[in-house]
């Protein structure tokens, strides 16, 4: 293999590893419904499995992934619905990921970042109010389910983002690239990717859209601090999505895109969700020591999923534990303003994947809405319509108002402030409690911390009504 040196900012030579696409092309990875793209049946049809991990990679490796084949189907989700040109890139990719995964010298420098720069591993969090609130709501003599808060918004900058972002980085750093482009909806990617880069000094250029910029304004503040540049999009986070992918395609030679969740062409949904495993990991390892078995229920919102399969994938064979995933139905179901694409979308392809998306009848992109903005999304990853389609996780929706109602709970019960995002996987805890038995171990994915949302809050008029 051929190897380089490059300068990045502030100096420091990098080797460059392999060699990239150069050619630059104009289009962007487009949303093409499946109602308009050809039906590409025989690459849907074809799955192969490959072994599993434990043994040390070559980079030509493709067939080491833990679940989904190896060019990144899950069933007939996934796969790289991109121009030719950039084929050559993503392979790179994929090869740097196969070969991190198991590489000891990044594994270290991962294992070392994640307990001394995130600050893990977060707690499992018993919520003691919370799960008395509930049983005193229910009115029983039973001891009802106890409810644990894996604290994902104790990692440094906040949310679940970090854990993904700073590895993602130090492949970026690896592939010889100096510059990085995101883009982030609710700002909680944006400043990981930002603090990821000024700790490996690398640039880092945020794309996010114009409305979230003003309901995100502290978040902007902070990636700001960080010394990223932010780049206001017209438009919301599908927008900016689009235009930082656009950035990218036109700047091979030197930018990294790195993705804040579970979609987009193979192998970004997969090394998202390998990254953010972590948590699922963690939660059994804790659920172990604190009750001497496993939870039975686990809980998580899905914008696209990152959260909800970093905390499920590790428990994704164990059938007597319950995957949860709680939607977006922003102002109702039959509004047309909510984020809930499982719920009422159907497939196509969107950003070089096909999955489930909220879409019109021409197979155009709707516009998403949710108080939680990290949950605008027009679809979700393509194992998270793979774990829908196989009946193995369960689907729900909480409104708007579900979401703020059950913020302001676990902020007055435990002293704790979730993120709107995280509040609907809280919020479905109304429903989901009065079902299960007593003792049942319940845990919910708190992803994120709710200080960036104070904004939202006062525009909805929940803290004139607090005092
Ligand atoms: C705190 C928080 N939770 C959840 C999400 C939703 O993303 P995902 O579904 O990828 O976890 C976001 C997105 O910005 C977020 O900021």
């Amino acid at each position: 293999m051929s190897s380089t040196t490059i300068e990045v900012r502030g100096g420091q030579p990098l080797l460059r590893v392999p060699a990239r696409n150069h050619r630059m092309i104009n289009s962007v990875v487009c949303g093409v419904s499946i109602k308009r793209h050809h039906r590409e049946s025989n690459h849907l049809l074809s799955r192969t499995s490959g072994p599993s991990l434990g043994f040390v990679p070559t980079r030509t490796d493709a067939s080491q992934f833990l679940r989904g084949d190896c060019n990144g189907k899950f069933g007939r989700f996934g796969g790289k619905f991109v121009p030719e040109t950039l084929m050559s890139c993503l392979k790179d990719l994929e090869d740097e990921f196969h070969f991190v995964l198991s590489d000891h010298d990044f594994q270290e420098e991962l294992a070392t970042a994640l307990k001394d720069y995130i600050g893990r591993e977060t707690p499992l969090y018993f919520a003691g109010r919370l799960t008395e609130h509930y049983k005193n709501l229910a009115g029983t003599i039973g001891s009802g389910p106890d409810i644990y808060l894996k604290r994902e918004d104790l990692n440094h900058c906040g949310s679940h983002k970090i854990n993904n972002a700073l590895a993602q980085a130090m492949i970026a750093r690896r592939l010889g690239c100096s510059r990085v482009v995101a883009a982030t909806g609710a700002g909680q990617h944006g400043v990981a990717t930002a603090a990821a880069c000024a700790k490996l000094s690398l640039e880092c250029t945020v794309f996010m859209g114009s409305t979230d910029i003003e309901k995100q304004s502290s978040n902007v503040l902070s990636m700001k601090l960080l010394s990223a540049q932010v780049k206001a999009v017209e438009g919301t986070f599908k927008d900016a999505s689009s235009e930082a992918i656009r950035n990218w395609v036109g700047n091979l030679d030197n930018t990294y895109y790195l993705s804040g969740t579970v979609v987009g062409p193979h192998p970004s949904p997969i090394m998202v969700r390998e990254f953010q495993s972590v948590i699922g990991k963690e939660t059994r390892r804790q659920a172990n020591q604190l009750w001497g078995g496993k939870p039975d229920v686990l809980v998580a919102c899905v914008g696209s999923g990152s959260n909800a399969l970093g905390l499920f994938h590790e428990f994704v064979g164990d059938e007597d534990v319950r995957l949860v995933g709680v939607e977006a139905a922003g102002l109702g179901l039959d509004s047309g303003k909510h984020s809930a694409t499982l719920a009422v979308g159907d497939v196509g392809v969107y950003h070089g994947s096909m999955s489930y998306l909220l879409q019109d009848d021409q197979g155009q992109i709707l516009r998403p809405h949710s108080v939680g903005v990290g949950l605008e999304y027009p679809g979700v990853g393509p194992e998270i319509s793979f774990l829908k389609e196989t009946g193995r996780a369960e689907f729900y929706t909480a409104t708007d108002q579900e979401a703020i109602q059950a913020c302001m709970l676990l902020s007055r019960l435990e002293g704790i402030i979730p993120a709107l995002e995280a509040s609907h996987a809280l919020a479905f805890l109304d429903k989901l409690v009065p079902t299960l038995h007593d003792g049942a171990k319940v845990v919910v994915n708190c992803s994120g911390r709710g200080d960036k949302d104070l904004d939202t809050l006062i525009q909805q008029g929940v803290l004139s009504s607090l005092c």
